[in-house]
């Protein structure tokens, strides 16, 4: 154990017409400085993950996080980006700030404003994550590389439609229960599994209740080491960490085995000497529902190609033996980029210190893990978290 979250923000996903990068970034950092109880001085380095790419016009968000506070001018500050995992990335660069010795208190921000672009020009972005060289063409942006992955997983296993629409009811129903969500309504059975005018294919088998939504948003934590932390009101330590690169052209790799989030997962688990069902939560990368179905089965949660099994039998449910996405998830919560790994932090970290929004906190919260995702398995981090004391 080496680390600690001590203090966290989280505003609401969604679409956030009249906020920019820059406010949220500003509201997020200046909610987790205080909420860790120290002082803008106090913060010796910062990271802003953003990946961005032509989400907004204005690039180099590093020192937009110095406009929270005039007394975080000077101090050190880094945009961090890896895709969709740019979150989980710039909290492991805290974290190796931190082990080297090289602050007491890092301050990390999470955020993304996507849409300003309407969906297609958001895909046009997003598609940047993939192996362009190969890869780009494919219609329907990111979503047309999970329609591939999906299509695969279907050929070789089945049709699995019916476990993607109960995956998408869960994560409705779990988002319902989340005031940050994007989205906090249910859906039926019926609409998700079923296309319509509503809800019709975007990409291969993948509806839009498959996907994550285009969402605007931002996240913060403050980390700070456990000496430091010990002193603290809240302080929720990393009991393992682990990030696992895989090739970036699908062509080299087995693309429905998720073989780099299943060694992430077998490190971190191997790290924490613990079993996956030791775990009281998952917090998972559901950008498309058939992510978190090969995710159960890349977590051990069952062999592979029967991940259904895990949503068939309400093991992943809020009051199964592995609740999965008690926030709603990617698909429910909203999926900001550059935010989502910070979020996934956050929420896990307000599960496990009882301060959850009341309909979303569980009964019991010991240990919980996190799994964020850049590009299609190719960015793999796992995070296993639980109270320092
Ligand atoms: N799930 C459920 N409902 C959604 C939704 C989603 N992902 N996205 C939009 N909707 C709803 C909207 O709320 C709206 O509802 P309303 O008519 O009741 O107001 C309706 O669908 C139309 O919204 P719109 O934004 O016009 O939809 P769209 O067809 O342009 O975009 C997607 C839908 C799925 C194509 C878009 O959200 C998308 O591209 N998602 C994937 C993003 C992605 O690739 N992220 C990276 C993953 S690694």
């Amino acid at each position: 154990m080496t680390a600690c979250i001590v203090g966290w923000s989280h505003g609401k996903f969604g679409k956030l017409d009249g906020e920019t990068s820059e406010s949220l970034i500003v509201k997020a950092a200046t909610e987790a400085i205080a909420h860790a109880g120290i002082e803008p001085r106090d913060v010796d380095v910062i990271y802003v993950g953003n990946m961005n790419g032509g989400f907004v016009r204005q690039e180099f968000h590093s020192s937009l996080a110095l406009q929270a506070h005039p007394d975080l001018r000077f101090k050190p500050s880094t945009r961090v980006e890896n895709a969709c995992a740019t979150g989980s990335a710039a909290i492991h660069m805290g974290l190796n700030t931190l082990a080297a010795g090289k602050a007491r208190f890092v301050l990390v921000v999470g955020v993304e404003k996507m849409t300003e672009l309407n969906s297609a020009a958001a895909g046009e972005v997003l598609i940047k994550a993939s192996y362009v060289a190969e890869e780009a063409n494919i219609e329907a942006g990111f979503a047309g590389i999970f329609g591939k992955i999906t299509s695969a997983y279907f050929q070789r296993y089945g049709d699995k439609s019916d476990a993607l629409a109960k995956i998408a009811v869960k994560a409705h129903k779990n988002g319902a229960r989340n005031p940050y969500a994007h989205f906090q309504r249910e859906f039926a059975y019926d609409f998700c599994r079923t296309p319509s005018h509503k809800n019709p294919f975007v990409a291969g088998p993948l509806k839009r209740t498959d996907c994550s939504p285009v969402t605007d948003g931002a996240a913060a934590v403050v980390l700070a080491d456990v000496q430091t932390a010990l002193g603290l009101k809240h302080a929720i330590a990393f009991r393992a960490t682990e990030q696992v690169n895989d090739f970036l052209p699908m062509s080299k790799r087995d693309i429905v085995k998720f073989e780099g989030p299943a060694l992430a997962w077998k490190r971190a688990l191997a790290s924490a000497k613990l079993d996956l069902l030791d775990l009281s939560f998952v917090e998972t990368h559901d950008c498309f529902t058939s992510a978190e179905l090969i995710e159960y089965e890349a977590m051990g949660l069952t062999a592979p190609g029967e991940g259904e099994r895990a949503i068939n039998e309400g093991w992943v449910e809020r009051d199964g033996k592995l609740p999965i996405n008690v926030s709603g998830g990617l698909k429910a919560k909203g999926h900001p980029v550059g935010a989502t790994g910070v979020s996934m932090h956050v929420m896990a970290a307000m599960q496990l210190s009882g301060s959850a929004p009341a309909a979303m906190q569980l009964s019991t919260a010991r240990i919980g893990g996190v799994f964020n995702m850049g590009g299609a398995a190719v960015a793999n981090y796992v995070s296993i978290l639980e109270p320092l004391r």
